[in-house]
């Protein structure tokens, strides 16, 4: 995979571009939340080390090609919205899996899907990806609506997949296809 380090992506409402350290207080804000983090893969954050780990971490992943995670920023007011991410890719398979947090003061308005349909298109187009793939807590009911609105595919159920601070969850899996992203999509040019 390329650098994604000097990537940008532009939706009508969002900036989207790699975390930056001064994201680092915006993203503990975020992540410290125990309703955003209730079906993540850690509990809540407490320490600005961990955000700042985070983009330091990024910095690194984004220049060897390892994974796209971009910041959401709004354009109106230059707000860190929340984040999403494109990673394990596997290149010979053309294939990758999608994840996205985003702070609550922000959810209900659409954003994150707007910011997803870009990132899906940069993958799909760009990165030439034929399968992208979602693994969420079956319970994650707002993280579920958002996946089947983009047109993902509710394809498996895995028991026990996870075991998180003692607690085990199980994985509902999903898949987008990259013809199924390009049927979704009205043509780019009309007919000649
Ligand atoms: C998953 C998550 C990003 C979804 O947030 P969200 O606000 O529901 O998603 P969107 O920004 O796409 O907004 C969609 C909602 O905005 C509404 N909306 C309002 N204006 C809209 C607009 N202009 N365009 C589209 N939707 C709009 C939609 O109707 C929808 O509401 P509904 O779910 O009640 O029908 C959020 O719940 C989150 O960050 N959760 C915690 C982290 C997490 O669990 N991540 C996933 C781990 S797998």
């Amino acid at each position: 995979m390329p650098s994604f380090d000097q990537l940008t992506l532009d939706t009508p409402r969002i900036h989207m571009r790699p975390l930056c350290m001064d994201d680092a207080p915006a993203i503990l804000r975020m992540r410290s939340n125990p309703e955003v983090m209730r079906y993540m893969t850690t509990g809540p954050w407490t320490d600005i080390a961990q955000a700042t780990g985070m983009v330091e971490r990024d910095q690194a992943a984004l220049q060897k090609g390892d994974l796209v995670r971009l910041g959401m920023i709004r354009k109106d007011d230059n707000v860190f919205l929340g984040s999403c991410i494109l990673f394990h890719f596997d290149e010979g398979c053309r294939r990758a899996e999608i994840g996205y947090d985003m702070d609550a003061a922000y959810w209900g308005q659409g954003y994150m899907q707007e910011a997803l349909t870009a990132l899906l298109d940069y993958g799909f187009d760009q990165l030439n990806l034929n399968r992208v793939e979602a693994d969420i807590h079956p319970d994650n009911e707002g993280s579920a609506k958002i996946l089947e609105r983009l047109s993902f595919i509710r394809e498996g159920y895995l028991r026990e997949r996870w075991i998180i601070e003692g607690q085990v969850s199980d994985s509902a899996l999903y898949g987008l296809l990259r013809k199924d992203w390009q049927a979704r999509l009205p043509p780019l040019r009309s007919p000649v």
